[in-house]
């Protein structure tokens, strides 16, 4: 093990510096062999070439690297970090509840699974009332799925082109992007996609036959797009209209990050299911849950209380932690820190725009969740790459690989934002250098 210095240290100046610099590039060299043996050759190309180390340790805003360098973190692990890295009270909860009872014997009653499922029927808008407790992101929308179907036994599930919810084979069914669907057919059958914010074509596709239509309040994966405030509620009319139940995926949105405790409250739109998972394990635990109405579980629970059931989903340990993330966003309201961090955030993102707009297309979002598109394909890894070399951790959204993504903490302070939109400017001079290099002057 590579003993690491002070947080944001480089390696110590001294007598055994070399041999502390060799002993880090022996470690990542190690790390980045078992990756290409065991794990995922590619994979280890792709973070190699971006110039990743290997995670070291991690607090607040900030991730430590094998070589004791310091990065400011604006990706968040994909909206999971939303309280930071290792945020004490959750560290505290879930330390409790190893020293107690991590894992649930399953046949007994589980308080901290009451209390939870209690918490959320509270901080749900309208009839959301009872919880199914997972451990991901992709299981919550496989059992929402699976719920909605049960219902009233329709087939048919409308999603949207370039939604993500996830890569099991029922998520992916509804996920939009068929470089990772294709190798899989046939995938769940009568699922269909309709492009985001396009009413009309929600219209044509939501029939009798249909038992859900999944959709997130702000596509996260497909390129950070936030519909047109009327869409959610036509989108929930048309449900209406035709029986059929509307679940809404807020994985990604939930728990402060667009700048409300929930996606779904900016257009006041209340679904029939909600899914949640990464931020609400505050970034120590993995959970993900469902919750839906009284009449939704009393027709599919209600028959079979066990039709759908998880080993590991409801752990004391997950709930605990994530009682205690729901409190701190709540006594600290962090999805108002969400919004002002985001203005200032995406305002900063906009100025260096305005000096380089042949080469970003757009600057979007809400609250911290913000998404810069770039105008033409592989510069946002250039870019990455570049900004990973001055210290800021960002990557592309998995649906469409021209956007990067910009979702910190929401406990972010105004320095960092700050630091982080300088590092965007001076990457993005640097990555036009490079793209000019190669293709010419692209700054128009
Ligand atoms: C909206 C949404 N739904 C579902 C998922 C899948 O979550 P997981 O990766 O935990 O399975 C994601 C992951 O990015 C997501 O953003």
């Amino acid at each position: 093990m590579i003993p690491l210095g002070p947080p944001g240290a480089r390696p110590r100046v001294g007598h055994n510096r070399s041999v502390e610099i060799e002993g880090a590039d022996a470690l990542l060299a190690e790390v980045t062999e078992k990756y290409s043996e065991f794990l995922n050759p590619g994979l280890a190309r792709l973070l190699s070439f971006a110039g990743f180390g290997v995670e070291a340790r991690a607090e607040g805003c900030y991730v430590f690297d094998h070589s004791g360098r310091k990065f400011l973190d604006c990706l968040g692990g994909y909206g999971v970090f939303s309280l930071g890295h290792r945020h004490p009270k959750v560290l505290e909860a879930a330390r409790a509840a190893l020293d107690t009872m991590p894992l649930s014997a399953k046949v007994f009653f589980s308080k901290p699974m009451a209390d939870l499922a209690e918490k959320l029927a509270e901080i749900t808008p309208g009839g959301l009332k009872f919880t199914f407790l997972c451990n991901s992101g992709t299981e919550a929308v496989e059992g929402a799925l699976k719920v909605a179907k049960a219902f009233d036994g329709r087939p048919k599930v409308v999603s949207t082109e370039g939604g993500y919810h996830g890569k099991s084979m029922g998520s992916l069914s509804a996920t939009g992007r068929e470089k990772y669907r294709a190798p899989f057919y046939p995938l769940v059958p009568e699922f269909v996609h309709v492009p985001f914010n396009d009413v009309q074509a929600m219209e044509e596709a939501v029939d009798n036959r249909t038992a859900a239509v999944i959709v997130e309040p702000v596509q996260g994966e497909g390129g950070i797009h936030v519909p047109d405030i009327s869409y959610l509620p036509s989108v929930r009319e048309i449900c209406d209209r035709n029986d059929a139940l509307l679940v809404l995926d807020e994985v990604q949105t939930g728990f402060g990050r667009t700048g409300r405790m929930f996606g779904m409250e900016h257009s006041g739109v209340v679904p029939d299911l909600v899914t949640f998972a990464k931020a609400l394990g505050g970034g120590v635990a993995p959970i993900g849950a469902f919750v839906g109405t009284r009449e939704v579980w009393e027709r599919t629970f209600g028959p079979n209380p066990l039709i759908h059931t998880s080993t590991f989903g409801g752990n004391a340990m997950a709930c605990a932690a994530a009682l205690a993330v729901i409190d701190v966003v709540t006594e600290e309201r962090l999805w108002e820190r969400s919004e002002k961090m985001g203005a200032r955030l995406i305002g900063g993102l906009r100025n260096v725009r305005s000096q380089l707009p042949d080469l970003i297309a757009d600057v979007r979002g809400l609250g911290l969740m913000i998404g810069v598109e770039f105008a033409m394909d592989d510069v946002a890894e250039i870019c990455i790459g570049q900004m990973l070399k001055r210290g800021v951790v960002a990557a592309y959204t998995l649906n469409n690989s021209r956007v990067i993504r910009f979702e910190p903490p929401l406990i972010i302070e105004e320095s960092q934002v700050d630091m982080a939109v300088n590092v965007f400017g001076e990457a993005l001079d640097e990555t036009q250098s490079l793209v000019s290099a190669v293709m010419g002057d692209v700054s128009g």
